[in-house]
């Protein structure tokens, strides 16, 4: 059973976690354009289980600040999946998947308002960030735990007649990926990471075209590797914290 939801960081104001975002900032960049310059709202998510040593943590605030520094008018929640994780899909917390009108014990009912509460602050975000260690060949559980509440028919895809259709298009995702070992340099490695394909695929089948990767690799590989690996991660985040928001063509890091 999920603890107490009003412990869930989506339900703390921005402010408590960024004190700085109180006021928004007048947009001072003159390359973004009307839509930019409106207020957007960012989806900071960190799911490492390794606290003050994780890299993806790392690599995720420094994508938010440069995000922010690029689009000033940038509203920013924080989502903490190591912290706050819904439970793993159960008998209990799969009511979203009955139909409507279902009679739902109150257990269900709790889980329910978990699994909207999420949807409704993923739907919300133009910009969702995401930290996402590659963890024995996937992703941390807690990261699944959220993609599986996520993850609804009417809310974030349908399936048609013509096959299924993502609901959330018109976002951009920017992941930060952190890895032990190098997979991106060999077709081997390549095959054997479920991590970033599987967001990019999880992403795309709710209609997000416009996933970025931010990647560190090789960081268990020894001093120099590790220095190499957060310094083209570092350009990664230029790169991708510099582009307009929601691009279909966006450059995946790969
Ligand atoms: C439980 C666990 C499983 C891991 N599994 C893998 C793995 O399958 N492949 C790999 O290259 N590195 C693996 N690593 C190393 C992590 O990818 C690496 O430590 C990375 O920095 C994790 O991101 P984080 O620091 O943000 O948690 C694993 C680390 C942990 C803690």
């Amino acid at each position: 059973m999920y603890r107490d939801f009003a412990h869930l960081s989506i339900n703390r104001p921005t402010h408590t976690i960024y004190p700085w975002l109180r006021f928004s900032e007048p947009a001072s960049n003159p390359k973004l354009n009307f839509k930019e310059s409106l207020m957007s709202k960012l989806l900071h998510i960190d799911s490492s289980i390794l606290g003050g040593n994780s890299v993806s943590r790392q690599l995720t605030a420094q994508i938010v600040a440069s995000w922010r520094a690029s689009h000033p008018g940038t509203e920013v929640s924080y989502l903490d999946l190591a912290a706050d994780a819904p439970s793993h899909l159960s008998a209990e917390s799969l009511g979203f998947r009955l139909p409507a009108g279902s009679a739902l014990s109150e257990v269900q009912q709790r889980e329910n308002a978990v699994s909207e509460a999420l949807v409704s602050q993923f739907l919300a975000a133009d910009v969702i960030v995401v930290g996402a260690p590659l963890y024995n060949f996937s992703i941390p559980t807690q990261l699944k735990a959220w993609i599986d509440r996520v993850a609804q028919v009417g809310r974030t895809f349908a399936y048609t007649e013509k096959g299924p259709v993502g609901l959330a298009g018109g976002k951009t995702v920017i992941v930060a990926s952190s890895r032990g070992g190098m997979y991106s340099t060999s077709e081997a490695g390549n095959a054997t990471e479920h991590q970033e394909s599987y967001l990019k695929v999880v992403f795309g089948f709710f209609g997000i075209t416009d996933v970025r990767f931010v990647r560190a690799e090789g960081l268990a590989m020894g001093e120099a590797a590790k220095a190499t690996a957060l310094a083209a991660a570092d350009l990664d985040i230029k790169a991708v914290a510099a582009q307009a928001a929601n691009q279909p063509e966006a450059a995946l890091a790969a």
